[in-house]
Order: C-alpha cells, then sequence, then structure tokens
C-alpha cells in the first residue's frame, strides 16, 4: 500500500467505531489501527442485545448493525486524538441508503477521510446491514471500484496525497466468487484487500448457548474459513496486492497460518477479547523475529 508498519499487527475494525480509543490502542502496542465501520450519518444500530460472547469456543457473535456517531464527529475525534501511525479508517453505508445508492454513501465518507486516513476501507461484508453484501458481486463490484478510484485519483490531486484504499470481504464465498473479486481488484488496481469479515456459518458453535443468535461469528471458529479466503486470494493475486489477514487469531500460531497463507498483515478483535493485550505483543514479537529470520536465510 506504499505504507510502511512498526509492526505487522492491528486491531481489527468494530472495536472502536468512533475513534474514541486511538491513543489507548496504540499504547497496547498494535502497528496499525483501524477505526469504524463509520458511516455518512449517525445511527444507532441494531436494538440491543446485540452482542454474544460463547466463551466455550473463544467465539464471539455480533448484530451491532453500524452504530456509530457518523463521519463527522469520526474525523474531530481523529483530529483530537495524539496519535502519529497509521490510522486506517473503515467505512459503509447508512441502514436506510438504498444499495442501489450505496456508492453516494461510500463516496461521502471517502471524501471526509481522505486527508487524514493512513488508508481506507471499503467494507463490504458486514452481515448485518441488509443486502450490504450483494456488493460483493462482480456487476456491483466493479462499478463500486471505478467510481472509487475515479474519486481517489481526483482526491489525490486535491489534495497532493495519496490514500489507498482497501476493500473488506466476507469470508462466506465460494471460490469461483474469491476468484471475481480478486480479478475486480487487480483490474481496478486496489491498494490492498483484508480477509475476512465475520460469517454466517455457525459451525463449531451449533451446540452452544447462544450459539444461535443471528449475527456475525468470530474468533477462533471463524480461523480456518477466514484462512482458506486468504489463500485462495493468494493464489489469484500472486502478489498484485497486499491481503491483511483477520478472523480467528487467538495465538501467535494462528497469526503465523495467515501470514503462510499469504497475509502481509494481521488484525485482531475477538482474540483481544478472550487473550487480553498480551496477544498483541506475543504476535507482534513472532511476526517479527519470523520476518527477520527469513531475511536472514535470504542472505
Ligand atoms: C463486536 C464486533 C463488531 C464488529 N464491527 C465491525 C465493523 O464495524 N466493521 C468491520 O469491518 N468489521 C467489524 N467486525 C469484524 C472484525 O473486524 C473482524 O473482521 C472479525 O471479527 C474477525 O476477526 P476476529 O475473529 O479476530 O474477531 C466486528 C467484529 C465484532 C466482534
Amino acid at each position: 500500500m506504499g505504507l510502511e508498519f512498526p509492526n505487522p499487527v492491528g486491531v481489527a475494525a468494530g472495536l472502536d467505531k468512533n475513534g474514541e480509543y486511538i491513543e489507548v490502542l496504540a499504547a497496547l502496542g498494535f502497528g496499525f489501527i483501524e477505526v469504524g465501520t463509520v458511516t455518512p450519518r449517525p445511527q444507532a444500530g441494531n436494538s440491543k442485545p446485540r452482542l454474544f460472547r460463547l466463551p466455550q469456543a473463544n467465539a464471539i457473535i455480533n448484530r451491532m448493525g453500524f452504530n456509530n456517531h457518523g463521519i463527522d464527529k469520526l474525523m474531530m475525534n481523529v483530529a483530537d486524538a495524539d496519535y502519529d501511525g497509521i490510522l486506517g479508517i473503515n467505512i459503509g453505508k447508512n441502514f436506510d441508503t438504498p444499495v442501489e445508492k450505496a456508492v453516494d454513501d461510500y463516496l461521502a465518507c471517502l471524501r471526509k477521510a481522505y486527508r487524514r486516513a493512513g488508508y481506507v476501507v471499503i467494507n463490504i461484508s458486514s452481515p448485518n446491514t441488509p443486502h450490504l453484501r450483494q456488493l460483493q458481486n462482480a456487476g456491483e463490484l466493479d462499478h463500486l471500484l471505478y467510481v472509487l478510484k475515479l474519486n481517489q485519483q481526483k482526491l489525490a490531486d486535491e489534495h497532493g496525497k495519496y490514500t489507498p484504499i482497501a476493500v473488506k470481504i466476507a469470508p462466506d464465498l465460494e471460490p469461483p466468487q474469491i476468484d471475481s473479486i480478486a480479478a475486480l481488484l487487480m483490474k481496478h488496481r486496489l491498494d490492498g484487500v483484508i480477509a475476512t469479515n465475520t460469517t454466517l456459518s455457525r459451525t463449531g458453535v451449533e451446540t452452544l448457548d447462544q450459539g444461535g443468535e443471528a449475527g456475525g461469528l468470530s474468533g477462533a471458529p471463524l480461523a480456518q474459513r477466514a484462512t482458506a479466503v486468504i489463500r485462495r486470494l493468494h493464489s489469484r493475486l500472486q502478489g498484485a496486492l497486499p491481503i491483511i489477514g483477520v478472523g480467528g487469531i487467538m495465538s501467535a500460531e494462528d497469526a503465523r497460518e495467515k501470514i503462510v497463507a499469504g497475509a502481509i498483515l494481521v488484525q485482531v478483535y475477538s482474540g483481544l477479547i478472550y487473550r487480553g493485550p498480551r496477544l498483541v505483543r506475543e504476535v507482534a514479537q513472532t511476526l517479527c523475529a519470523d520476518a527477520d529470520n527469513s531475511s536472514a536465510d535470504l542472505k
């Protein structure tokens, strides 16, 4: 993406939706921070309860529904934060914007986030906003990426700064869908891809209390599914753009699997909830040591 990361472990989107805890997250040792998902207008999200811990499975089910204070408030919080590290701003559409008009919402957020963001993420994979995942279909995605890239160019000229754009995809895609997304990411020269968001699958939690709650499942039961998507993406992209691996990283070994599958950076959310902040340094130290060893091998 043209960025240099102090370490390859980031906090995944959804933990700090409004950019209220940027300094705190930086102090935990994250190499980059992704805030959002943020929408053009503030919205309350789904009614509570909407977040369920499944501790026996090291998993979480959530159907938050993009509760957030809107892009203007997010950008004020970002301006107030004493942080000069890499900040990703993850953007989405309001729940009441028809999916045919989704591009307007992404553009409104892209314009406001562009100058300050280290990178911008187009979230088309949350399962909790009706029809959002439709934007992963080839026709819709082709159009969306075309418009976003056109505007990225305009904004780059206007601000004299190039802000990379990444796309965040779902784990519930069939291999041909992954291939078609990969082809479009290359066609439009996207700067990165984040794989993956939460899953609709309930494999591994069917029998648990609250395992049947509606929403997206994250944490340990997502790990293999997310890794499979990364592996497939990597086989198609062949390094044309970087993959940020996320989904069920609960240990350094889990993170290593994402790197082996083809990711160059990783993010955590559920792992932070169950393992606590020690996970951040554990993963960062292991991946940095692996990278040092492999560059030593090359010499
Ligand atoms: C409570 C909760 C809220 C989330 N909100 C968002 C969000 O707003 N935008 C987004 O792109 N991903 C969101 N995610 C998905 C995470 O960023 C991540 O992709 C997913 O949880 C898989 O990683 P994990 O297994 O380490 O949690 C959310 C996840 C959780 C658990």
